[in-house]
């Protein structure tokens, strides 16, 4: 990818504007009257532009989980060509059964460099996931690594709702809906269904490697919504003003765009004969949007012991049973420790949950070394994990005067159901080999 793309993928990045709040029923329009007034279809909509629903909930659901948006657009979603079958690359869906579950704690580098021109789609490569995509419960990891921006093509998801979260290099995505930025420390949520396109902000720093980098969770249940607070109170966490929708945005493009929705697990592949971003306006609130993890409210514990990591929780989907989550997007970020005569870092821990953490910069306070920014580790249901022995050694030696976490800015998908790997993370050259050694060595101090 050419500099001088980068550079107006920036400049057109520097200057989005944004609506703000989180569920919100948001309305835009990129020209003045595009968008009716007093009734979703008109006889005849605004400007010639056709209108359209996307329901990404049934119809019936309750008002507080109903999600659909109206757009107004140049043509109607229908008009496109029979999808065929495409080359799946490194794209894996649940269910997952490649593999057997793997109850071993496991951990990776990053991705190798991608092989040649590599934009987002062809780089995204799935680590394992669980449920069934079909039956839209469940969730995988997948990772990404890209040194070109989509051109002429388009990506849509009708499994789920796709949450990235960039490690290196800063996004650009041109949706249905509009433009987003998305850099390193931020996180985009893309709605299942919605189509996008991804260019890349920056290049490679040595002109060889990823320009960009990081981590997705792809949700097939309930979307993400934002945890409820309890005791709490009415703000805190991820507070919902911080986030951040498009204004509507379009492109009036003629010719061919390749349009890759992947549907039931496999990828299909349409030529449209123009550009299917092209929304002139819209109203709903199935939306994407943007985050800015360094906005969020950390709590913690100003007495004692540190709180469990749902403290933590920035984004949950939840499941029928209160309180349990599908999947958690959990952010452990700058804060204070100033708790007394306690083990300051996250304890030693097993979980009927499933962990895989990722690292977006610095270091992790329960990890003194080897868990690297583009790497991640996987702690699976029961799986026993928690501090390695250095960080264990000099926490319940330290002195425990006031102290900043300031280094670092790691996160966790949690999820209700194990974690079945792909062949591919399984067999990775970059699969850590004696990741359980960083436990070896915790000497025993009992004594009567
Ligand atoms: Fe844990």
């Amino acid at each position: 990818m050419t500099g001088t793309a980068n550079e107006q993928a920036r400049k057109t990045a520097e200057g989005l504007v944004y609506a703000t709040g989180f569920g919100n029923e948001h309305s835009s329009e990129a020209v003045p009257g595009a968008l009716p007034t007093g009734r979703n279809s008109p006889q005849r909509a605004p400007l010639g532009l056709y209108a359209e629903q996307l329901s990404g909930s049934a119809f019936t659901e309750p008002r507080a989980a109903n999600h659909r948006s109206w757009l107004y657009r140049i043509r109607p979603s229908a008009a496109h060509p029979p999808f065929v079958r495409a080359e799946p690359r490194a794209v894996r869906s649940a269910p997952f059964t490649e593999c057997a579950p793997d109850p071993n704690r496991l951990r990776w580098n990053p991705l190798p460099d991608p092989e040649g021109p590599t934009d987002f789609l062809d780089g995204l490569w799935t680590l394992g996931g669980n449920g069934d995509a079909a039956q839209r419960s469940g969730m995988a990891v997948h990772l990404y690594h890209a040194n070109a921006s989509m051109e002429r093509r388009v990506f849509s998801n009708a499994d789920g709702e796709l949450l990235i979260v960039p490690e290196r290099g800063g996004l650009l995505l041109r949706t249905e809906l509009g433009l987003l930025r998305a850099v390193p420390g931020e996180v985009a949520l893309i709605p299942r269904g919605v189509r996008f396109r991804v260019e890349l902000l920056d290049a490679a720093p040595d002109g060889q490697g990823p320009a960009a980098r990081g981590y997705v969770c792809e949700n097939y249940g309930q979307p993400f919504r934002l945890p409820d607070l309890g005791p709490i109170g009415a703000n805190g966490l991820a507070n919902a003003r911080d986030f951040r929708a498009p204004v509507a945005a379009y492109e009036d493009v003629e010719g061919p765009v390749e349009v890759v929705n992947k549907f039931c697990g496999n990828l299909w592949t349409a030529t449209y004969d123009h550009s299917p971003l092209d929304v002139v306006a819209w109203h709903g609130n199935h939306v994407p949007y943007v985050y800015d993890l360094r906005r969020f409210n950390v709590i913690g514990s100003i007495s004692y012991d540190h709180p469990d990591p749902s403290i933590f929780t920035v984004l949950t989907s939840p499941s029928d049973t209160p309180g349990l989550a599908g999947v958690d997007f959990v952010v452990f970020a700058p804060r204070w420790l100033v708790g007394e005569d306690t083990f300051r870092p996250p304890y030693f821990h097993r979980n009927v949950m499933t962990e895989y953490m990722g690292l977006i910069e610095g270091a992790y306070d329960a990890k003194a070394e080897g868990f690297v920014p583009g790497g991640g580790s996987l702690h699976n249901m029961m799986s026993a994990h928690g501090p390695d022995r250095e960080t264990f050694d000099k926490a319940s030696a330290a002195e425990l005067v006031p102290q900043k976490i300031d280094d670092g800015l790691a996160f966790m998908f949690e999820t209700r159901w194990p974690l079945t790997l792909t062949a591919q993370a399984r067999d990775a050259g970059h699969l850590q080999r004696g990741y359980d050694d960083v436990w070896q060595g915790l000497q025993r101090h009992f004594r009567l």
